[in-house]
């Protein structure tokens, strides 16, 4: 008996948490079919727009400078894009070949770009007065583009926002912490919170995706008590049900507290599993080194690097979310707008490889200095060629696999017959085929093969 008492509490805490640990009802497929327009679509555009737009170097200024309050103010009281066409912006993302959008509503700095009834730091209060937000949602929506909106958790303007090791006032030791906490009321801007994430699910209609940023639990940090996250979610559940969530409100263990993980700034090695199993993805990605407008960072990917985080996350099951941050202004940078273009240009041809499109399956060796994905419906195979090759191109193991092989741009064939070459002969081994190619690599910075595999 003494044996099965840790045993039997194992398994009656176990229950107790797992019960607790759900924020809505929600089965397997019901979520599968609830994300499955987002991992269809694969790319989409993420913007980060605020008055740290005005200090054009970088969002998180007011803390890497530790501006104060009043200095900061400038930022708000010139605050006026005169050049502000959302419809612009939302024909760039969709001729770039991106399906939905995410736009910053407030970054840390607490910033709104919409219309609040619970601050006066918003954008209606800017010499601009217009609400920046329902005029972005119309013309995207008008586009066609899915709509989202990112919301910061973190919040560096909100006077009862209690200070932290991010915050642009954070301190050494908790004695400091303490002195400067003192006046603070977490539980006042858990309200504010809740109510302007309210405010942005029901005052712009269908809200397709929620991007909140972000917990740091730990010392002189934040978790989801700190934001009062279950609540939180169960409100944006109610508000907006076939939302799509991010993972960052620090509610990984709950069921219904998130939807899709979130790799920024960097490559995954291989499909991000979660308690062993793999889970739906996005990486988020800038241009440049940094996400709001920073006009003196030099450090920008060229189209081809940016091709390989599209089609590299989607050979891995993920989708890309490309960022851009627009001016003062309001114009989208010339650079972004450059490389938003190449994209775009690629997009026309070989969109094919990219929407609808997954990992492919293990039985389809990877060939050398390639990126495979798949389209399950279609059931056809994309190969994706970093370094274009000299004529032959064998495939392993592919032998009784494929019906027909062409390049996805202009739909010419590729045949599929021995290797070509002359003193050295190349042997294929029986489970393998060879495809040749053209001498000159067509036109396109990635060049695509498709094959029609057999069923
Ligand atoms: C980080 C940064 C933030 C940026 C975000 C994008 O959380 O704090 O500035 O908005 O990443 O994923």
């Amino acid at each position: 008996m003494k044996r099965l008492i840790p045993v039997l509490l194992a398994v009656l805490m176990c229950q107790s948490s797992f019960s607790q640990k759900k924020i809505w009802n929600e089965t397997e497929e019901e979520k599968a079919e609830r994300l499955e327009w987002w991992q269809n679509d694969r790319f989409g555009m993420f913007i980060h727009w605020g008055s740290y737009a005005l200090a054009g170097r970088h969002e998180w200024v007011k803390k890497r400078e530790r501006i104060s309050d009043n200095e900061y103010q400038k930022y708000f009281d010139n605050f006026n894009p005169d050049l502000y066409n959302p419809s612009e912006w939302a024909k760039m993302a969709k001729n770039a070949g991106m399906k939905y959008a995410v736009i910053t509503s407030k970054h840390h700095e607490g910033f709104t770009l919409f219309d609040s009834k619970f601050t006066d730091y918003k954008v209606t209060n800017t010499p601009y007065q217009k609400d920046a937000l329902k005029e972005w949602v119309e013309a995207f929506r008008e586009e066609g583009l899915k709509i989202g909106f990112y919301y910061s958790l973190i919040d560096w303007h909100h006077p009862e926002y209690t200070i932290d090791r991010v915050h642009p006032h954070s301190a050494n030791t908790q004695e400091e912490y303490d002195k400067l906490n003192k006046d603070r009321d977490m539980s006042v801007y858990r309200e504010y919170l809740k109510n302007q994430v309210r405010e942005i699910l029901t005052n712009y209609g269908k809200i397709d995706i929620l991007w909140l940023d972000y917990s740091f639990p730990g010392k002189f940090g934040k978790d989801h008590d700190d934001w009062g996250s279950v609540e939180l979610m169960k409100i944006v559940r109610e508000l907006q049900p076939e939302i799509i969530v991010n993972d960052r409100a620090d509610l990984k263990d709950y069921a219904g507290g998130w939807d899709f993980t979130t790799p920024e700034q960097f490559k995954v090695p291989e499909w991000p599993t979660y308690e062993g199993k793999k889970i739906p993805w996005e990486t988020c990605q800038t241009f440049s080194g940094s996400w709001g407008y920073y006009r003196d960072e030099y450090t920008w990917k060229d189209t081809k690097q940016l091709l390989v985080l599209l089609i590299e996350s989607v050979s891995k099951g993920g989708n890309l979310l490309l960022n851009v941050g627009p001016t003062g202004r309001g114009t989208i940078d010339y650079r972004a707008e450059n490389a938003l273009n190449s994209m775009g240009e690629w997009m026309k041809y070989n969109g094919r490889s990219i929407y609808s499109c997954t990992e492919a399956p293990e039985s389809f060796s990877v060939p050398d200095h390639s990126l495979l994905t798949y389209n399950p419906k279609t059931n056809r195979l994309y190969i994706h060629l970093l370094d274009y090759p000299l004529q032959n191109f064998t495939l392993k193991g592919y032998k009784g696999k494929v019906k027909y092989a062409q390049f996805l741009h202009d739909a010419s064939e590729i045949k599929i017959s021995s290797p070509r070459g002359y003193w050295v002969k190349q042997e294929l081994s029986e489970n393998d085929i060879n495809l040749v190619l053209p001498v000159n690599k067509p036109p396109l910075e990635i060049v695509v093969i498709e094959l029609f595999l057999n069923d």
